[in-house]
């Protein structure tokens, strides 16, 4: 899993090709609108679909660039090493930035206890070794980036190279919406660098996958004709800026610097907020990608327990497409738990389970 992410689907992966499989879809060119870590978006490039693939968090728009839409990966200007070769290996650029000296920047200052900003509210995501690393990482990544020293998609890369990094030390329970109080084992660790490897596309036609920082609606605009829209939109009212806002903080950087809020450290998220995320509106969130998509086959994974009931959704699903082709598939699975749910969350139990809606639009 590239990073530890609500409503990941790594695992659902198996059900979801069987699930397309099991339906008959078949086509070139896909859609997935709300790609989180481009999971989905990558395995179905594996598969030879062209991919098209959005979020509104910029964290999501590194993995999406990293994951799907580089062909292979980059080789990397010898001269950011100060080399005459003729290029440089991810793995080499990657020993070279895990080697530079920590340096006193924003991390440091607002999410360890290096920061009087930080000290005043206790946060303790990062040692103060580590968030001085992730700075001077970031740091030169950046001015790598304004001198136009390397080009976005690798950039893009490094991004979520240095995410996922951070993520195995923060010292959080799997989500930044709180810290814990006391250093956590991973959190001791040093920050480490780990390739992450492109997408090979298996022919032709998988190449061209695009990424897009924005609302679904724009993405399936810009999409065009699809074969296939897979839409995995939050299904609570958990907003996942407030859950992921330092990797979010990480791909964005922080020029210029915003302002933090409470306990945690939040960041603006006006803008970020999904209506996904909100009772009143979830419905008409889905009836106006439904209404964007110019596809042949939609298909959306939401959750039993979620703000739509599974009733619901056929209804809209009847509605938008050929109603006799709706068809939905269930699967039970391990429920995604993190201590920022709280013992005071109530859960009907362990077990969840996820539905594959489906329905023929054209
Ligand atoms: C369930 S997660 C997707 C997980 C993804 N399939 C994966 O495997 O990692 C939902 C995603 O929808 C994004 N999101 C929420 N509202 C959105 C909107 N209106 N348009 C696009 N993305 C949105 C969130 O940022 C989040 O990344």
């Amino acid at each position: 899993m590239p990073l530890r992410y609500i409503g990941n689907k790594t695992r659902l992966l198996p059900f979801l090709l069987a699930g397309i499989e099991e339906l008959g879809i078949v086509g070139t060119v896909a859609c997935d609108p709300f790609a989180g870590t481009a999971s989905v978006g990558r395995a179905l490039k594996l598969r030879g679909w062209r991919v098209h693939s959005g979020d509104v968090m910029a964290l999501s728009h590194a993995f999406q660039v990293a994951r799907v839409v580089l062909d292979r990966t980059p080789t990397y200007p010898a001269r950011l090493l100060g080399q005459n070769s003729r290029g440089v290996s991810q793995r080499r650029l990657l020993d070279a930035l895990g080697a530079i000296p920590p340096v006193h920047g924003f991390i440091s200052e607002h999410y360890s206890p290096a920061g009087k900003a930080s000290r005043v509210h206790g946060r303790m995501y990062f040692t103060p070794e580590n968030a001085g690393r992730i700075d001077a990482i970031r740091e030169r990544i950046a001015s790598w980036s304004r001198e136009g020293k390397i080009r976005p998609g690798p950039a893009q890369l490094l991004l979520a190279v240095l995410i996922q990094a951070a993520d195995r030390v923060a010292n959080t329970t799997g989500v930044y919406a709180s810290f814990v109080k006391s250093w956590q084992p991973n959190a001791m660790r040093p920050l480490e660098l780990r390739p992450l490897r492109p997408a090979v596309p298996p022919g032709p036609q998988a190449r061209g996958c695009t990424a897009h920082l924005g609302p679904a609606t724009e993405t399936l605009a810009r999409a065009g004709t699809l074969d296939l829209v897979y839409l995995d939109p939050p299904y609570n009212e958990r907003q996942y800026p407030g859950y992921y806002h330092i990797p979010e903080l990480l791909a964005r950087g922080w020029e210029p610097e915003p302002e933090l809020r409470g306990k945690t450290g939040l960041i603006p998220d006006e803008e970020l907020r999904s209506d996904w995320c909100r009772r009143g509106r979830c419905e008409q969130a889905l009836r106006d990608v439904l209404s964007q998509a110019d596809a042949r086959h939609v298909l959306l994974s939401y959750n039993d327990e979620g703000l739509l009931a599974a009733e619901r959704i056929e209804e809209i699903f009847r509605q938008h497409g050929d109603p006799d082709s709706y068809r939905r598939l269930s699967r039970g699975y391990r429920r995604y738990r993190s201590d920022a749910d709280g013992p005071e969350r109530r859960y009907s139990g362990d077990r969840v389970r996820e539905s594959l809606h489906y329905v023929r639009l054209s």
